[in-house]
């Protein structure tokens, strides 16, 4: 037992669900024990030398003495290598239709492997692949320079294995120049910038609350973004087995011309030995990795203002006091969010008809006062006979089974449940339907929790038991192959369930567990981040991490889940919050209260400031949606976004880029009213004081309690919304001798209409900054010019 599993094992004895976790953990050790494959004595092996080449369309594949390689670089640049016979489909990540799953784009036929020095080569656009004779691979910008070098892999055979053992264990160690840094592998608390060491790959519920030290969290996910002076790659390990990547750091020999290259290793339970690299700019990057994956879903425009949640409103009077708060207040608020404190003995898909006697009434009305209605659904379904979305999903064979054919057991909130095989077609098809339900309550949205998933467990991994079967889309598997794409699976249940019963309104849909991939459903939040200053920063930590795995929406609990924050934490947790995509309040059940007024005058005026702010914000942040939709370049971007040679900006973490035309400088140190900031290249302005500093330098800026340092770029054209809600240009002055720009993307607030996009371009003329359409034109909206000539 680790020190998670004992903590887990105290807090649970003491609650209700203390006995039957008991039980529970015993039944999965007992399962798994019964029906996991044993491993037999297992046997090393490595390709061995090379035999022979066959160029195909976009690469080839090289054949080495005990195995051999796959090099196909796809139309867009991404480059795919696969072991010992892997494609890249069947794959849960790769967006489109393809069989067992997504579908792989069309080889760039340009692309052709051909003999070179020691080995074979291939050529593409954007990276050339040299293939050593002993299985190294070693991925090279255009000009030469390495980005990588995958030395040859290790398999460890299970001699006697049988069919659907899910083959080997392997691993993979490769280098990386000395400078470079990685980010990335899901949500990771102690990033953005990943330190060397092991983060595994098993989406997992860490139980109460966590901070920066808690790893794995709820989304892990083999991609990992690596930034050096060489240039900077992705790559994406597409593999959804049980795993940990070791990373290294390197270091460079001062000059000594011997440096340390930095490096990972990749180690897999099992599953294809195969992965992606795709190269270029940050943005490039992003935008390849989105065409593969999917890009990300556009939430509704509702879903870009405030949302108040919590667990445990406990009835509709409760709510209705806390959304009369707001407008009493003349606090905007966009969305309120009904955790399973709603539910009728936490049963999903149902109502305590007593606590919430008229949902749909609630909506109407809240809809009238521009409020809309979230719904929390979990996959967990109690096992109660009689109940209908049990019997119903028993009917159609939807639940997970173990390897005797019987129904898994598990308990959740509602007490003893089954859980949903989401790999299953089928059951996806009947899941999405029951969101039937949720529309007719009311609600416009919903909010997937505990789909790890999570099945309480006094000890050992609170999740299903490794052998229980799933269905994986027809290839027939375990839960060590379907565990990490769960919650991906159950995002598409829902998402295509929404879009078949409201086909003209964008789902908006988010998510606490997911994969790679998960962009193509909705967003997600940070989970239960410990109340606390560490919180607060694990909080901005995960939500850049997401971003460039190509996950944008995403945002924290303001306040932090946990206890009760200080006046002080509380409006920093909100300062930062109104500035990243998703903006939501939420607690648990025994924390202290989170609504703004709660925490004396002083905090409420600046809440209001900052609420005013987002507000004024939005048409800016709903073309940033559109720009992630289109691009798939995330809302908050680290600070070498666009400058990813400057050095000094690589282990930043506690500043962000929004979009292209904002940097963002959250308080995250109690009692600091100023704080220091590394600015990129350019000029920047701070906005509430107008002051402008030159790029490459460290600033130090005033950061009163009522407010976090904002700047902005100069020559940024944003749009912003004016006193009367019209859409209003504002453009911050370039230097006299350069020229601003700027997109607008206005569209459907909830339907699927293309959007319109405008540019704007800003210039100087005779001592004055004039604001035209691209190619001329006045602009057609009201300009507000800040900052003045250099
Ligand atoms: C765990 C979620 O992370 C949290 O946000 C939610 O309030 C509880 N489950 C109860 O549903």
């Amino acid at each position: 037992m680790d020190v998670r599993d004992l903590l887990r094992s105290v807090q649970l004895t003491g609650s209700a669900h203390g006995w039957h976790a008991t039980r529970s953990a015993w039944r999965r050790q007992r399962i798994d024990k019964r029906d996991l494959p044993r491993r037999g004595p297992e046997r090393a092996r490595v390709p061995g030398a090379a035999l022979d080449a066959e160029p195909m369309p976009g690469g080839g594949v090289v054949r080495f003495t005990r195995s051999s390689l796959r090099v196909r670089v796809a139309v867009g640049g991404a480059v795919f290598c696969g072991w010992d016979g892997a494609g890249p489909a069947p794959s849960y990540a790769l967006a489109g239709e393809g069989p067992g799953g997504g579908s792989c784009p069309a080889a760039d036929t340009r692309a052709v492997l051909e003999p070179d020095k020691d080995g074979w080569r291939v050529v593409s656009e954007r990276l050339t692949v040299l293939v050593s004779r002993q299985g190294a691979v070693e991925m090279r910008t255009p000009g030469g320079l390495l980005l990588r070098r995958e030395l040859p892999p290790r398999w460890w055979d299970e001699t006697g294995q049988r069919e659907g053992d899910g083959g080997a264990r392997w691993a993979q160690r490769s280098e990386t120049p000395a400078d470079a840094r990685v980010y990335g592998l899901g949500g990771r608390a102690g990033g953005p910038r990943l330190p060397a060491g092991g983060y595994r790959l098993w989406n997992s519920d860490p139980g109460g609350s966590f901070g920066p030290g808690d790893d794995p969290l709820y989304i892990t996910m083999p991609v990992q973004m690596v930034v050096a002076d060489a240039g900077c790659h992705l790559i994406f390990h597409d593999c959804t087995w049980d795993g940990r990547i070791t990373l290294r750091d390197g270091a460079e020999g001062a000059g000594s011309g011997h440096d340390r290259p930095g490096g990972c290793e990749v180690r897999m339970d099992g599953g294809p030995l195969r992965y992606w690299v795709i190269a270029g700019t940050p943005s490039r990057v992003l935008t390849g990795w989105t065409a593969l994956t999917g890009r990300p879903a556009l939430p509704p425009r509702w879903a870009l203002g405030h949302h108040h949640s919590r667990w445990g409103f406990g009835s509709e009077r409760e709510v209705r006091r806390v959304v009369a708060g707001y407008r009493e207040r003349d606090l905007p608020l966009s969305a309120v969010h009904l955790d399973i404190d709603h539910l009728d003995g936490h049963r999903v898909f149902t109502v305590d008809e007593r606590r919430f006697p008229d949902l749909p009434g609630m909506a109407r009305e809240f809809a009238a006062q521009g409020v809309r209605l979230v719904s929390i659904v979990d996959p967990a379904v109690k096992a109660e006979p009689g109940l209908a979305v049990y019997e119903e999903g028993a009917a159609v064979d939807a639940f997970v089974r173990d390897g005797r054919g019987r129904q898994v057991r598990g308990v959740v909130w509602p007490g003893q449940s089954v859980f949903p095989d989401f790999t299953d077609p089928r059951a996806r098809a009947w899941w999405g339907g029951l969101y039937a339900e949720r529309l007719a309550r009311g609600f416009s949205g919903v909010w997937h929790d505990m789909n790890e998933p999570v099945s309480f467990a006094a000890f050992g991994d609170p999740t299903l038991p490794r052998s229980a079967r799933h269905v994986l889309e027809g290839r027939g598997g375990d839960h060590r192959e379907a565990h990490n794409v769960y919650g991906l699976a159950m995002a598409r249940a829902g998402y295509e369930g929404l879009r078949r019963l409201r086909p003209e309104q964008r789902p908006f849909l988010f998510s606490r567990s997911g994969w790679a991939g998960m962009q193509r459903y909705g967003g997600t939040w940070s989970g239960d981040v410990v109340t606390g200053w560490e919180g607060l920063r694990a909080s901005l930590a995960l939500v850049l991490g997401l971003g460039l795995c190509g996950v944008p929406f995403s945002g924290p609990d303001v306040g932090g889940f946990t206890g009760t924050p200080s006046p002080e934490l509380y409006l920093r947790w909100f300062q930062l919050g109104a500035y990243l995509p998703f903006f939501r309040t939420h607690s648990a059940i025994d924390a202290g209260r989170r609504e703004p007024w709660e925490f004396g005058d002083e905090v409420l005026a600046h809440v209001r400031e900052s609420l005013a702010e987002r507000v004024r914000l939005l048409p800016y942040l709903e073309t940033l949606s559109h720009i992630a939709r289109s691009t798939g370049a995330p809302y908050v971007r680290p600070l070498w976004w666009n400058a990813p040679d400057d050095r000094s900006l690589r282990e930043n973490g506690d500043a962000f880029l929004l979009g292209d035309a904002l940097l963002v400088a959250p308080v995250l140190e109690e009692g600091a009213v100023k704080r220091s900031v590394r600015l990129p290249r350019g000029r920047w302005y701070d906005t509430a004081t107008g002051t402008r500093y030159k790029g490459r330098t460290q600033v130090l800026l005033d950061a009163p309690l009522g407010r976090i340092p904002v700047l902005a770029k100069a020559g940024a054209v944003l749009p912003v919304a004016g006193a009367d809600g019209g859409l209003e240009l504002e453009a911050w002055a370039p230097r006299q001798t350069r020229t601003g720009s700027g997109v607008v993307f206005t569209g459907d607030p909830e339907g699927w209409q293309a959007p319109r996009m405008e540019r704007f371009v800003s210039r100087w003329v005779d001592g004055e900054l004039v604001v035209e359409r691209d190619g001329g034109g006045a602009p057609g909206y009201p300009v507000r010019v800040r900052g003045g000539p250099a």
